[in-house]
């Protein structure tokens, strides 16, 4: 197995699967109060180039319950010295660096440089740890045959649909893209996904047919961190793909509503969607402390299940 969490795409299926089923493990065992210290006495880095709320606590409780600690560093990286440096630097004292950075070569850069395991924590270009927590709250309310579900992820194809197309092309579940010309995401990873799933991929501008069927309505913001300045333009060319009553309804009956939050209410999405009995977004929420202790129980310490 690699050892380093950047793309869903750089493991198979099976290792994805075994990701989830350790994180459903974890889960019980935390429910259950039996202590589980994989990664006593080791220490993850955390690097934030941008904000966040889920992702800090999570990464920081994970790995205290795990019997381990953090440190975390809010830098913009490259400026004071190399990329490279910071990793040669980091592997010296931690055993694992996790990182949320704008540029995704970054990340890149630092597992090159760095002989312990890094985990990407969101780039510009993919999220893949929010997918192992939405893909585990997505078993949780449909069940364990992903292959029989159909995921409709509604808005840009940014980093986070991005990651979903990574993990269809790895594990068969069926995905469609439904968004406004021109943010249909990156061709080669697009590509990548049609190429290689055995489930179904499309993408559609129109939202009747591409929430048909759907067992999941998926959004996200429309301008994400670092789109500040585009984000008057989009909300105009997103108005369209809104989540409300009328567009969850072209979905399954009992489709559930998914968000990474955070969401902006009023914008991608409706408070009575959001806040209505269909939206599953705080087990989202829940689900990314028990992925990532699986991923790091895996990577740092070589738990498998
Ligand atoms: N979903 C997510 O990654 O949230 P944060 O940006 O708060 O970490
Ligand atoms: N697409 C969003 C996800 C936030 C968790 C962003 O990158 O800002």
């Amino acid at each position: 197995m690699v050892t380093d969490f950047i793309s869903l795409a750089d493991f198979s299926g099976e290792e994805l699967l075994a990701f989830l089923d350790l994180a459903d493990d974890l889960k019980v065992q935390k429910r259950d109060g039996i202590p589980h210290p994989l990664l006593e006495g080791k220490t993850l880095a955390l690097i934030f180039e941008k904000p966040s709320l889920r992702t800090r606590l999570t990464f920081q409780v994970g790995m205290y319950q795990l019997g381990g600690a953090t440190q975390l560093i809010d830098t913009r990286l490259g400026e004071r010295e190399s990329v490279a440096d910071v990793a040669r630097n980091l592997e010296r004292w931690v055993d694992g660096i996790m990182a949320r950075t704008f540029d995704h070569d970054h990340v890149i850069e630092l597992a090159e440089a760095a002989s312990i395991p890094v985990i990407n924590a969101l780039t510009d270009k993919l999220h893949p740890c929010q997918i192992l927590a939405d893909v585990q709250t997505l078993r949780e309310h449909k069940g364990q045959d992903l292959s029989s579900l159909k995921v409709a992820f509604v808005g840009d194809g940014n980093n986070v649909f991005h990651s979903w197309a990574n993990f269809i092309s790895r594990v068969p579940l069926n995905l469609t893209l439904v968004c406004p010309a021109g943010y249909e995401g990156a061709p080669e990873i697009v590509e990548r996904a049609k190429a290689d799933t055995k489930a179904e991929f499309h993408i559609t501008q129109d939202p009747e047919e591409g929430l048909k069927d759907a067992d999941a309505v998926y959004t996200d913001v429309w301008a994400s961190m670092g789109q500040e300045e585009e984000a008057a333009e989009r909300a105009k060319v997103f108005a369209p793909y809104q989540v409300n009553r009328a567009l969850l309804a072209l979905a399954k009956k009992d489709a559930i509503f998914m968000h990474c939050l955070p969401a902006q209410r009023g914008s991608e999405v409706t408070a009575e969607v959001i806040d209505g009995p269909a939206s599953v977004c705080f087990d989202q929420a829940e689900n990314r402390l028990h992925a990532q202790k699986a991923v790091l129980a895996t990577l740092l310490g070589n738990a498998s299940r």
